[in-house]
């Protein structure tokens, strides 16, 4: 049986894509390579921020009108979260915003990335059911931003979908992508003349994978080989339908950027040397990553790898036709092209490695013929299977620059999860920060990956998802137990405000006389001993001094 979807075998002996050359360049880097320090900074103009998102901050859960989403509804089940937490009240920001805005503008960030809630602008989901109330309260923020000079980046949809529309259901329900279209359009009409950066989706793979396929987070759907691939292509369609109408009716007149926020973790092959591993490893970003970044970016398809594997399996499996769904030539042209700058959430590394995967049941999971582990040379965290990897993300977006023709990339999410119990000493955090951003600015200075922005992951600690308040990312800790919810600073705001301030690491002037070069005839030689003492004493250093002192020690030039 030939199946319509199939796509051509691709020649074993090949890495598909065109972005191996970021596992042939880095991946044979060694340990104490990828952890050299670089000093520099950023553009001029580049965006610093922080984030935050609806469901997690705002509380107020039916206040004034609001409606309720699938997150009220499956955290108000007991026995879905720790302690059955909820959002109901979270950072109660539906009623501290100017809380909020003194916190950002302490940061001196240039933007604020948060979400809209869809069912408090519209509490069926629906334009018929338009809340005053709720619209008024994104006005004061958009306004209360603007007056400190700080961009608001929207996020039209993070994950909380009305429940009225779950009734309908959900993402596997193709009028959803008519439903979507009519609220962003609403949004941009609202609040357009203010709002300039849009991002329509936050992380289309959880919304598919997590909510259609394992379930683990609502609306609890399981069906893991059929509908993570339906919602994606509604999502996919959905997205592509929103940006044609901000083209269509706003662009002209408003001059903003519409975007998605896609997420990725960065994927290093088992064993690079081995081809087999490395086609898993791009794989595993082809199916995380590229299955909405490639018919967006790309060519308003599905990546080959995806379109190759479903179809196999499902040839296997004795189907009819590919469980991927196929776009249509006109689909296509429509989709492809549909976003004006490269948003990426990132947090972790994983290592791939080949492993056929089975027929039975079908998941999207097994169609990937991979299996993921942790890299276990780094910290873990305190989320569980996310290692605190700096060099992942100088790779990752290497691989974006390679795989999409060096897009302008925001970083639109990073960060760490701490205890919540830590309210001042996060020097984890500070570490996390300190590392991540640093290799940011060596994909912009050294590799030349047009980096324009970096949003900071969390404003501060709030409803963690499935973690509920275990955990928090925030800059600020949040007491959850006060019902006034006072904010404090952690050691990380600190830092980022330096950060900030300084626009990267820039080496101190009073150093610069510090850095030379020697004579060229001079003779550089080792001895084991010492070598073995300094390494020790620069890790040593490096993860125990303050930031200014961190800043300072650069492991580069001690060793050059
Ligand atoms: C990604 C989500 O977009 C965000 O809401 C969440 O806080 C972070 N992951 C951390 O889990």
């Amino acid at each position: 049986m030939q199946l319509p979807h199939r796509a051509p075998a691709l020649p074993p002996s090949e890495v598909p894509s065109k972005s191996k050359v970021v596992w042939e360049k880095f991946s044979h880097h060694s340990k104490f390579q990828r952890k050299l320090y670089h000093f520099g900074t950023f553009p001029q103009d580049f965006s610093w921020g922080v984030s935050s998102s609806a469901y997690q901050i705002e509380g107020g859960w039916d206040a004034d009108g609001k409606g309720p989403s699938i997150w009220d509804v499956f955290t108000q089940t007991p026995g879905n979260t720790p302690a059955d937490a909820t959002g109901d009240v979270a950072c109660d920001s539906y009623n501290r915003l100017d809380e909020d805005l003194y916190m950002l503008r302490a940061l001196r960030v240039k933007s604020y990335r948060f979400s809209l809630s869809w069912s408090r602008i519209f509490p069926d989901g629906t334009r018929s059911s338009m809340n005053q109330k709720g619209v008024d309260y994104y006005n004061r923020l958009i306004n209360g931003l603007l007056a400190n000079k700080i961009t608001p980046m929207v996020t039209i949809y993070h994950w909380d979908l009305p429940q009225a529309l779950q009734d309908r259901g959900g993402w596997e329900n193709v009028d959803m992508i008519d439903i979507f279209n009519d609220y962003c359009d609403f949004c941009f009409a609202t609040f357009g003349d203010r709002v300039k950066l849009w991002m329509t989706i936050n992380q289309p793979h959880s919304i598919a994978w997590l909510g259609y396929g394992l379930g683990t987070i609502p609306p609890s759907i399981k069906n893991p080989g059929i509908s993570p691939y339906i919602v994606a292509h509604n999502l996919i369609k959905a997205h592509a339908k929103a940006y044609h109408t901000y083209d269509d009716k706003y662009r002209t007149s408003q001059g903003g950027l519409v975007s998605i926020a896609l997420n990725a973790d960065w994927i290093e092959p088992k064993d690079v040397n081995v081809l087999r591993e490395v086609r898993a490893a791009d794989r595993a970003l082809q199916f995380q990553l590229g299955w909405f970044a490639h018919p967006i970016f790309k060519n308003g398809d599905y990546p080959d790898a995806m379109k190759w594997q479903v179809g196999n399996k499902s040839e296997l499996q004795d189907l009819s036709e590919s469980r991927l769904p196929s776009f249509t030539e006109e689909e296509k042209n429509y989709i492809k092209g549909t976003a004006d700058m490269f948003c990426i959430n990132h947090y972790t590394t994983k290592i791939a490695s080949h492993v056929t995967g089975q027929l039975s049941p079908y998941s999207y999971e097994q169609d990937r013929d991979l299996s993921e582990t942790e890299e276990s040379d780094s910290p873990t965290t305190d989320i569980k299977n996310q290692r605190a990897v700096a060099w992942g993300l100088r790779r990752l977006l290497n691989w974006i620059k390679e795989e999409y023709g060096n897009p302008q990339i925001y970083i639109a999410e990073n960060g760490v999860a701490t205890k919540s119990s830590t309210m001042w000493d996060d020097s984890t955090r500070v570490f996390y920060y300190k590392t991540y951003i640093d290799e940011a600015l060596k994909a912009y200075e050294l590799d030349g990956v047009r980096v324009n922005g970096y949003i900071a992951t969390s404003l501060m600690d709030s409803f963690e998802w499935l973690n509920g308040y275990k955990v928090g990312f925030g800059l600020h800790h949040v007491d959850f137990s006060n019902t006034n919810r006072p904010r404090t600073p952690k050691y990380s705001a600190h830092f980022y405000y330096y950060v900030i301030k300084d626009n990267g690491f820039p080496r101190p002037d009073d150093e610069k006389m510090l850095y030379g070069h020697f004579r060229k005839d001079f003779l550089w030689s080792t001895a084991t001993a010492s070598y073995q003492v300094l390494m020790l004493l620069c890790y040593k250093c490096f993860l125990m001094a303050p930031p200014i002192i961190l800043m300072r020690l650069d492991s580069t030039t001690i060793t050059d």
